[in-house]
């Protein structure tokens, strides 16, 4: 990698180190038990000897009836190897932060015979060889052949990757045909690449969704909102908007929502520039809409295949939407609450969904005495059963 590019990707991979807590892991694995019976799982951004992803496998190994369970971790990770001592490997601490490991278990008893299973147990089974806690040849990176040949050989992959690699994360997942439950940013749901999958039913939301919080290195610079220090010294931030993505069948996949309002037009108003509606809360979707209505992002987490359609996403151009603008706003003058003109045209509405009228707040579009303003980003939907409208 030439200089500067890769002294990017170092400065990338350390605000990537966010690292996920076991309850979090418990609460949405739960929902999934029947997926891990008989398989190979593989975690393949974790350090075996941190991560709460190997814990949680490794812990309830027995009771999800794993054949296997493989972790990699990537030789950059800070926190990589500082338990080290558990497993018994040697050498001095800048050794140990850049090497990579590999563990693979495939048995899991209480070695020490103290009554139950315990990290202990799982660390004189890799001293006594009944499992194996190797090196790497190379640094762990989840794209390279040592580690693409271990993709091949699972069945399921669980981890939180690295949130800069999101994109080429997926795609090197789904090139392999694998199945998955990983955790990203919900802000994921409008990149361009990934929205495509969610939109043909390749990938879809897990469970767990919201507020996150995850262990940071030392390295991290404190700050003002979202961030602490614990009383045992580590710190912690947390992110407003984590969500669980997967390709495995899921039981939520197949809940309908209940739809309890009517449409009325007074109360949801049509775009200026698409035909369809805009419906603000994903909760107040009429049962009895016909055609194509706009929604908040968030109704990916309510989605059911066999109740909607997802026809396209406006995110500020109009690069995924099934249905084109009808209208070119760049005559439109951007205009403040006060009144006043900010110099800019109205171009940056082109491809957003577009309302009559001021909003409450924030900056509207004047062209001679009609004002509009524009909507966050929409995925416009369809229901495929519409309930028949009253008379
Ligand atoms: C968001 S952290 C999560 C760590 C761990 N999976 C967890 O949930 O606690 C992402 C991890 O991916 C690792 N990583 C970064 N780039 C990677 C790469 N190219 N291949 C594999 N792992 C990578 C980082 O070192 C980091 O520990």
């Amino acid at each position: 990698m030439a200089g500067n590019k890769s002294l990017k990707a170092a400065v990338r991979a350390k605000e990537d180190e966010f690292y996920t807590q076991l309850t979090d892991i418990e609460k949405e694995m739960r929902y999934y038990k029947k997926h891990f019976k008989d398989k190979v799982v593989f975690c393949n951004c974790d350090d075996p000897f941190e991560s709460n992803f190997f814990k949680y496998f490794v812990l309830n190994f027995n009771r999800l009836g794993l054949k296997k369970l493989i972790a990699t971790c990537y030789v950059s990770s800070p926190i990589a190897n500082t338990q080290l001592s558990l497993f018994d490997i040697t050498g001095t601490e800048e050794d140990k932060q850049n090497k990579a490991y590999k563990a693979v278990i495939t048995k899991v008893y209480d070695k020490s015979g103290d009554g139950g299973i315990d990290m202990f147990d799982v660390a004189e089974l890799f001293k006594s060889g009944e499992n194996e806690l190797t090196e790497l040849d190379g640094d762990g990176d989840f794209r390279s052949a040592e580690c693409l040949a271990l993709l091949d050989e699972s069945d399921v992959v669980v981890t939180n990757p690295p949130f800069s690699l999101f994109r080429e994360y997926v795609s090197t997942l789904l090139e392999h045909n694998k199945h998955f439950i990983i955790i990203g940013s919900q802000n994921a749901i409008t990149y361009k690449e990934f929205f495509p999958l969610l939109m043909q039913n390749k990938v879809w939301l897990g469970y767990g969704n919201g507020d996150m919080s995850f262990k940071v290195p030392e390295y991290f610079e404190p700050r003002e909102t979202r961030f602490w220090v614990d009383d045992d010294g580590q710190k912690w931030r947390s992110l407003g908007n984590i969500a669980w993505f997967t390709n495995l069948d899921i039981r939520k996949r197949h809940e309908e929502m209940i739809l309890v309002k009517r449409y009325d037009s007074s109360k949801y108003p049509n775009y200026d520039n698409y035909e369809a509606i805009e419906v603000s809360k994903t909760a107040d979707i009429p049962c009895d809409f016909p055609g194509v209505m706009g929604v908040p992002i968030t109704f990916m987490y309510k989605y059911n295949p066999e109740q909607f359609d997802i026809i396209g996403l406006v995110n500020g151009k109009d690069y995924l939407a099934g249905i084109k603008t009808t209208r070119n706003y760049k005559d439109f003058q951007e205009t403040r609450q006060n009144g006043t003109k900010t110099g800019s045209g109205g171009g940056k509405i082109n491809g957003n969904p577009v309302l009559k009228g001021k909003p409450k707040s924030g900056n509207y579009f004047v062209l001679n005495d009609e004002v509009v303003h524009s909507t966050y980003a929409r995925i416009f939907i369809r229901n495929k059963h519409p309930e028949e409208v009253k008379k």
